[in-house]
């Protein structure tokens, strides 16, 4: 949930650093530091607080060296704290680390490092790692070949947990060392410069080519080479990946925040997710998973896995696939899954789905599944995430990079590409009529450019936003797959405006939540399901007479006197309305958050992604 960067080559590494912190700010923020080294001495500057905080003070600007590593952090063990902050350092200030993840056993090293001499500062697990370095590289012989990257190797098999590290040492001064287990960290190389970074977006400035790190890798970088070690420690080569995602993908371009950048994003995002599916002829090519009819017809479930709004995309697809493959679809939250022992098999499908592919829950969930027989597929936004290199078979989003700390582009991004798995399975199948099926891939075509009527007419949004933004509560209500975005969208609010709300399905009510609802209490209900109108409006009505202030979101014809505010949307099948439906809702959000003078793309308390449990 943190952020790295890291730089060695023919530049100034510090503005370099900085660069790249801004860029993963996103992942963490509430301190940040650098380590440099200059004259075989190993400069360290960190603060509480965000990076433009670090950027003035004074001394950042005298950091001359060309090798560095920088972290951004989101505190787990210890308070947000200048001594807390990354890099740490060993007590004889040879060695700087920055650290993702959470190393489990850091009490009992402590403990070990105490007994050998070592003393900590930080109340953070990370300060064991520098020591441990150290005490390694000093029990290894001076004329030792490779001493710094062995040092390293022996230091993280000591660790329990999870970790990228990057570390510089003063007594080889040249070389950045670098390991992860279970957290992101890749490598960019361009011309004899290297760059670390645990996000590509941090990088994507200086190059496209990365080579990206399997868990229980160890990288030695010198100025000339790279040198690979897998987990056994044996030396292996590795592929460059070309990123396609360019560097103007990972800026405001204009915009004031990433979230509203990434919420007009969205008709581009579906539309190329869709391209990588749908060719000319609209057929569907899932090519890479090798998914048979008999398989289809052997499962008795699909388990849909995620956390947070990725869930939600579960809950919002969940209608489809049954609908089109009568195979009964569970969705769950990964962090419950993993722990409750779920009753799956080899006749149990296993989708995940991560934005980031970081997700330590997802992931978690997913390697259980498999050791109970099951496939998996995994839906992902980022090539070579973790969670791609640990299921059977990935599907890539392509949204581009998601900066905002509350997800959009890339929930609508799952939702298009479920969909069209859906319809895929269905053809695998058999099981449906040819014409539900090219009628749903019209609609699919149609959807970007219907998001962008809606990205069109924001006025009424902004203006019940100006109405709302001081509420303390608020509700949302929906049906059937409406229900779903109900979900989606309180959580929306909630993350960027701190306005506490729920979601009901409109139906549950009357079984409780309706005590809640007196004069002005603010309801939001969302109707796109033809069959659920008469009922749905039944409900707005009920809770309008107990003096409720209502918004409905609708693609169907509502009396526009009775209900005064309504947000028309283009009309689709109900299958795919939570594409659409939960645009003028993100919108919502980021209005009521910006009416409030809220940090949009970095809420308080959240990070992007959440590496640890
Ligand atoms: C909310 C949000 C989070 C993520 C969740 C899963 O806006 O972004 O709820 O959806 O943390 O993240 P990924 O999809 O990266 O696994």
């Amino acid at each position: 949930m943190c952020g790295i960067v890291g730089y060695l080559g023919s530049s100034k590494a510090c503005p370099i650093l900085i660069n790249g912190l801004l860029k993963l700010e996103y992942r963490g923020y509430d301190s940040a530091g650098i380590s440099t080294i200059e004259n075989n001495k190993i400069m360290c500057i960190k603060n509480k607080g965000r990076v433009k905080e670090l950027q003035n003070i004074e001394e950042i600007n005298s950091l001359n060296g060309s090798i560095g590593i920088a972290h951004t952090r989101w505190a787990t063990h210890g308070k947000p704290s200048s001594i807390n902050a990354h890099p740490h350092l060993d007590n004889s200030k040879t060695f700087s680390v920055v650290h993702n993840g959470i190393i489990e056993n850091h009490r009992e090293l402590r403990t070990f490092l105490n007994n050998a001499g070592y003393t900590f500062l930080s109340e953070t697990d990370t300060e064991v790692i520098p020591n441990l370095i150290h005490y390694y590289y000093s029990k290894e012989a001076s004329n030792e070949a490779n001493r710094f990257v062995k040092s390293v190797k022996k230091a993280v098999q000591d660790l329990k947990g999870s970790y990228a590290i990057a570390v510089i040492s003063s007594l080889e001064p040249d070389k950045i060392i670098v390991a992860r287990k279970d957290s992101p960290l890749v490598i960019g190389v361009k011309n004899n410069d290297k760059y670390i970074a645990s996000d590509i977006p941090a990088i994507l400035e200086y190059t496209n080519n990365i080579y990206i790190l399997d868990d229980g890798d160890i990288a030695e970088l010198s100025s000339n080479q790279i040198t690979f070690y897998d987990k056994n420690f044996n030396v292996v080569n590795k592929n460059i990946e070309v990123i396609t995602w360019d560097a103007k993908s990972a800026c405001k371009n204009g915009y004031e925040d990433y979230m509203l950048k990434e919420i007009y994003e969205q008709p581009t995002a579906i539309r190329e997710t869709i391209g990588t599916i749908l060719d000319d002829c609209k057929k569907c090519n899932f090519g890479n998973i090798n998914i048979t009819k008999d398989y289809l017809a052997s499962l008795s479930r699909i388990y849909i896995i995620a956390c947070g709004t990725a869930m939600h995309a579960g809950l919002a697809v969940k209608p489809i696939f049954e609908r089109l493959t009568s195979i009964p679809v569970e969705v769950d939250v990964a962090s419950e899954f993993r722990y409750r022992n779920p009753l799956i098999d080899e006749h149990t499908l296993i989708i995940c789905i991560s934005q980031s592919g970081e997700t330590a829950d997802t992931i978690a969930a997913l390697k259980n599944s498999k050791l109970c027989g099951c496939k998996t597929i995994a839906i992902s936004n980022v090539i070579g995430s973790s969670i791609s290199r640990e299921a059977d078979f990935t599907l890539y989003t392509h949204a581009g990079p998601e900066i905002a700390v509350a997800s959009t582009k890339a929930y609508t991004s799952q939702i298009t590409i479920l969909a069209l798995l859906a319809i895929y399975f269905a053809e695998v199948l058999e099981r449906h009529e040819d014409t539900i099926i090219q009628n749903l891939k019209e609609e699919i075509l149609e959807l970007p450019s219907k998001v962008s009527i809606i990205l069109e007419n924001t006025d009424l949004i902004k203006e019940f936003a100006k109405k709302i933004y001081k509420e303390k509560d608020l509700f949302f209500i929906g049906r059937s797959v409406d229900y779903a975005t109900t979900m989606e969208a309180s959580l929306k609010l909630k993350e960027i405006s701190y306005i506490h709300s729920d979601a009901y399905q409109s139906g549950e009510l009357k079984h409780g939540p309706i005590a809640l609802i007196e004069d002005d209490v603010t309801v939001i209900g969302i109707i796109t399901d033809k069959r659920l109108v008469d009922k749905s409006i039944s409900n707005i009505q009920e809770v309008i007479t107990r003096g409720a202030k209502t918004l409905i979101i609708t693609n169907q014809e509502i009396n526009n006197e009775i209900f005064p505010n309504i947000v028309h949307i283009p009309k689709v099948n109900p299958l795919l309305s939570p594409i659409l439906s939960i645009i003028p809702l993100q919108l919502l959000a980021y209005y009521v958050s910006k009416e409030k003078g809220l940090d949009i793309d970095k809420p308080r308390n959240l990070a992007k992604s959440v590496t640890v449990e």
